[in-house]
């Protein structure tokens, strides 16, 4: 993205360094954690605290821009993307292992302009993917527990399916960060060759998603056709070679869209 938006990525490492700190200081206290749409959806006060830190700094800097955050749309905002300058956000992406002390947490800054994911990133620019034509490295995915209650026991029996799957293409391994954003910065990073998950939400897939691609890899459905930010569902690899690869061991399952009911 040009120069225009420049004071915006300035204005996002600023804002993310401010919030890297709080979630460093919520670690060190006690985590009083409360439950959004289900006994394993996990939210802290410090999830909390760090979009209002996030949203009002931004706002204060951009008034006319736009906002999508994890928690304004538990709380009951809208989510919905326009052609407008749009911050898609989570303060902390990585919420169950952060209140576990399991150390793989980040907050997470998207930036789109007429739906377009920005195509910088400092991260990015110092990350290259492998590039590779097969999964070479492990691939991650996410592992969400079938919890009493939870909807759909057809979609658990399907991503389970689509795990045995996967680990016969064959791939080296499968790891699960617990952090969708994690998971693309290892993808950027070269460490794995592809993520894919159906059931996350834009302000996981935002910001790395723009990290993936700044750093030479691809981002696509799970079907292996074009990325929809909205559509909860992706592969972020290597290669496009990785990711058709990938999307050919995937079966499709019902998750819904953000911008629909948000189920
Ligand atoms: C979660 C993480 C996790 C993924 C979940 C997400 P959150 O984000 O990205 O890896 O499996 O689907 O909800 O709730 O910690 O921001």
């Amino acid at each position: 993205m040009s120069d225009p938006w420049q004071e915006c990525l300035e204005h996002c490492v600023e804002v993310a360094t401010q919030a890297g700190k709080v979630i460093r200081e919520g670690l060190k206290s006690d985590i009083a954690v409360m439950h959004k749409s289900s006994q394993v959806d996990l939210v802290t006060e410090t999830d909390q605290r760090v979009e209002r830190l996030i949203i009002s700094s931004i706002k204060a800097k951009f008034p006319t821009h736009s906002f999508i955050g994890e928690e304004s749309v538990a709380a009951g905002a809208p989510s919905v993307l326009t052609d407008d300058p749009t911050w898609i956000i989570d303060p902390i992406d990585g919420t169950t292992n952060f209140v576990h002390g399991f150390p793989f947490v980040c907050v997470s800054i998207g930036f789109t302009v007429k739906k377009q994911n920005s195509a910088w990133c400092t991260v990015a620019s110092r990350t290259k993917c492998t590039q590779r034509a097969k999964a070479r490295a492990p691939t991650a995915t996410a592992f969400p527990s079938r919890s009493p209650g939870r909807k759909d026991p057809q979609r658990f029996d399907a991503m389970m399916a689509n795990l045995r799957s996967v680990l016969t293409i064959p791939v080296h391994g499968i790891r699960s960060p617990g952090s969708a954003a994690v998971n693309m910065c290892l993808v950027a990073s070269g460490a794995a060759d592809a993520y894919y998950h159906a059931g996350i939400h834009c302000w996981d897939m935002a910001g790395g998603a723009a990290v993936v691609t700044e750093a030479g890899g691809v981002v696509t459905d799970v079907s292996g056709g074009p990325f929809d930010l909205m559509s909860r569902r992706l592969i972020a690899a290597s290669s496009r070679a990785v990711a058709e690869r990938l999307a050919r061991h995937i079966t499709e399952f019902h998750v819904g869209r953000d911008d629909a009911d948000g189920s």
